[in-house]
């Protein structure tokens, strides 16, 4: 039930608002109330009108009221006779730290996504937004999902994924597809195995998502490994916590490099990457783009063995999620999350898939959310 408003009193330059329910009450600057009133939004866009550079902070209100059964807040303003009238609901779902996107994040082991590979059937997910939504949610709680089912054509490929998001521009194109040819200067280009990592280490906005399908496989070996880099964390913010902390303050440049083509990409930034409240955001690995930076001498070595225990918890069988891609299974995982790696292989292999920014994804499920009638 949403929580409704008891009382509004105003506390000097504040106003307090106290619940029917027994949660806290919520004070607000008058300030803030006139900044966010909802009738100063542009009626289309939603944007703000108000001029805040206008407000004083000594701004006056001449009348506060409860009403409609507490599920109401009326302002009439000292100047200009102004009215704001917010929702309690409104109010109530106030956060100073809302989640961009709220998702229940369940980590995983290989033992515990084994039996529960999410995934959704290609002719519901080309025909109904609920699919769309379910896969969606399926990734925002454990990092991937696939869709089964599609024909192993890039025309049925890139339709899933034009289905999700606009597909983002890099160094490698857009829609690649390629064999083991090193079209360009990177080893997934060739038939080696392939670490653990993630993609776009050297760029300062890495792909959100990325989304495989394997249109060939007349080879031997060549399977793929997904690794929940959260799972990774949450072991070593518990067993490892001197080398936790390091990885998230230590911010590790990335490079990629291709001076035939003039292309020299860097960025950088810890591998734990935390947010202000210190809840982990990001997670970027990939050693084999590490660029050369010193530290001091100890910190140094302490960075070359959380980088060691990170890696060794990356190369743990029972924390591996092994699938051999076959044509017909699109993979979406998140690249902010989710490691993977490959097998070396032998014979022929040809690997199709995108890019996705982070927001367009989000902003997906945001929208899909919002149609369904759930909070977003
Ligand atoms: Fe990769």
């Amino acid at each position: 039930m949403t929580a409704t408003l008891r009382a509004a009193t105003i506390r000097g330059q504040d106003l307090e608002l106290t619940w029917s329910d027994a949660r806290h009450p919520t004070t607000l600057p008058l300030m803030w109330l006139r900044d966010n009133c909802p009738a100063s939004l542009h009626p289309d866009t939603g944007q703000r009108l108000v001029d805040t550079f206008r407000l004083g902070a000594d701004i006056g209100a001449r009348a506060i009221t409860v009403e409609d059964q507490g599920r109401g807040l009326k302002v009439e303003w000292a100047e200009g006779g102004h009215v704001s009238r917010f929702n309690a609901a409104f109010l109530a779902a106030l956060r100073a730290d809302p989640d961009v996107l709220p998702a229940t994040i369940r980590t995983w082991s290989r033992d515990e996504i084994a039996g529960h590979v999410p995934s959704v059937a290609y002719a519901a997910f080309m025909s109904t937004q609920a699919a769309v939504k379910e896969f969606l949610e399926q990734i925002a709680q454990v990092g991937f999902s696939f869709v089964e089912g599609v024909p192993g054509t890039p025309e049925a490929t890139q339709a899933v994924a034009a289905r999700i998001a606009y597909t983002r521009q890099t160094i490698f194109g857009g829609y690649w597809d390629f064999t083991a040819n090193l079209e360009h200067k990177d080893t997934a280009y060739t038939s080696m195995a392939i670490g653990p990592h993630t993609d776009g280490t050297y760029s300062l906005d890495a792909p959100g998502y990325q989304m495989f399908h394997c249109l060939a496989a007349e080879c031997t070996g060549g399977e793929n490994v997904l690794i929940d880099g959260f799972r990774i964390a949450e072991i070593m913010r518990r067993d490892a916590r001197a080398d936790f902390q390091l990885l998230s303050e230590v911010a590790i440049p990335g490079q990629y490099l291709d001076e035939a083509r003039g292309i020299h990409l860097m960025a950088r930034r810890p591998l734990f990457r935390l947010d202000e409240s210190d809840k982990l955001v990001q997670v970027s690995y990939n050693n084999l783009d590490r660029a050369p930076f010193t530290l001091q001498p100890a910190r140094q070595r302490a960075f070359y063995r959380a980088l060691a225990t990170f890696n060794a918890l990356c190369s743990d069988p029972q924390l591996q999620h092994r699938r051999r891609l076959l044509p017909g299974s699109v993979l979406l995982f998140d690249n902010w999350r989710v490691l993977h790696a490959r097998d070396a292989y032998t014979g022929y292999r040809r690997l199709a898939g995108v890019y996705m920014n982070k927001e367009d994804v989000e902003s997906r499920l945001r929208f899909l959310r919002a149609r369904a009638g759930e909070a977003v």
